[in-house]
């Protein structure tokens, strides 16, 4: 055996090992079982209907049976990496959701039923996260207020493949009428989350898969530039799928209006504390990595 094989063994596995490293950290990992993603079309999220998944909730007991609620946002993975992280630090998806006034839970306490949502990934059907509630600008007790007088709330869920967030948003009536949805309740509740991300008003009776919308939003010190943008072919319009379809819809609408807001979210300010630091890229440490182990190597 020549002695040189080694050495040609090992710069091979170098050469081999370069573009996995020079990777977006964001991408990797993220379609379990499928090649790394780059140039693929789901970079933004995964289709649920692709995979035997639904874009309407599973709600325990409606009448009649198997009645859902549209998952009708999504944060698309293409967003910055730090506002799809699960927290309400350094400026992440729960700081984003502060930005539009929906805040977790009165006190910790959840006081409606979950639901589950099959997002077309191998772990089938799974509970929501959690469900936030509009805060009447009091993140600590307006969701309190939003329990009993009712308002904007949103379930999410998070596809593991892709690292998007799926979003159930509506505008529930109060406690004493049972927490029904309001007249046209899901697609306001769309319109009234994205509005507040980007600071407008969105026509909910004229919105098309052609509606796009951009602005900016605010808290504690972090400032998110959110890129809306509504797609159909994802939602059903069917009054028989659709929980509460009694009160939201009108003689001459719908419950839904079948329409997906898909929303890409950066960072844009952040608090002068929080430093600088680019971790969401790593091609000069993926190409200074192996090329430092191959000199190493040589001596
Ligand atoms: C639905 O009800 C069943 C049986 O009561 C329960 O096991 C399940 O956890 C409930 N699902 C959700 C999403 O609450
Ligand atoms: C994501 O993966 C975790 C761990 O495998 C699992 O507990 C969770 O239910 C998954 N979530 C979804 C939405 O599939
Ligand atoms: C998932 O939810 C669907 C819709 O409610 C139901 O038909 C199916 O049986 C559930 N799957 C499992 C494994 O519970
Ligand atoms: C923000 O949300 C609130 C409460 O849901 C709603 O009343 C308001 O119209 C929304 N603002 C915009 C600009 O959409
Ligand atoms: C609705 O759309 C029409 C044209 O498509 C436009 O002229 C009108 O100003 C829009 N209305 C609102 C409230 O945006
Ligand atoms: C937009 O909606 C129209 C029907 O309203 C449909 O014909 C068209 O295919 C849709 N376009 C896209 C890109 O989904
Ligand atoms: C935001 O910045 C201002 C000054 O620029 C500072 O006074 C304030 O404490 C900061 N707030 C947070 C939550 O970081």
């Amino acid at each position: 055996m020549s002695p040189r094989l080694p050495i040609v063994l090992l710069a091979a596995l170098i050469i081999l090992s370069t573009p996995l490293l020079a990777l977006d950290v964001r991408e990797i990992g993220r379609d379990v079982g499928l090649p790394p993603l780059r140039g693929r079309a789901d970079t933004d999220f995964h289709n649920p209907l692709l995979s035997g998944g639904s874009m309407l909730t599973i709600v325990n007991g409606t009448f009649p049976q198997g009645l859902g609620e549209p998952m009708n946002i999504i944060i698309s993975a293409e967003s910055d990496s730090e506002v799809l992280v699960h927290s309400a630090d350094n400026g992440g998806f729960l700081n984003l959701m502060l930005s539009t006034f929906l805040a977790s839970e009165c006190l910790g306490q959840h006081l409606g039923d979950t639901q589950a949502a099959n997002l077309g990934e191998s772990s089938g059907n799974v509970t929501q996260v959690e469900e936030l509630r509009w805060d009447f600008n009091d993140p600590y007790l307006g969701t309190c207020r939003e329990s009993f007088e009712g308002g904007l709330h949103a379930r999410y869920w998070i596809q593991n493949s892709t690292g998007a967030y799926f979003i159930a948003t509506s505008v529930e009536m109060n406690a004493e009428s049972g927490h029904d949805i309001i007249l046209d309740g899901y697609n306001l509740g769309r319109d009234f989350l994205a509005g507040n991300l980007t600071g407008q008003s969105i026509p909910t009776l004229n919105v098309s898969n052609s509606s796009t919308f951009s602005g900016v939003s605010t808290f504690a010190n972090y400032t998110y530039q959110t890129d809306v943008k509504y797609v159909s072919g994802l939602l059903p319009y069917a009054a028989d799928m659709i929980n509460h379809y009694l009160t939201v819809e009108s003689s001459d609408r719908p419950p839904i209006d079948g329409l997906v807001a898909v929303l890409t979210v950066k960072i844009i300010s952040k608090p002068p504390s929080s430093a600088a630091f680019p971790i969401n890229r790593t091609p000069v440490i993926g190409f200074i990595l192996p090329l430092f182990i191959g000199l190493i190597a040589l001596l």
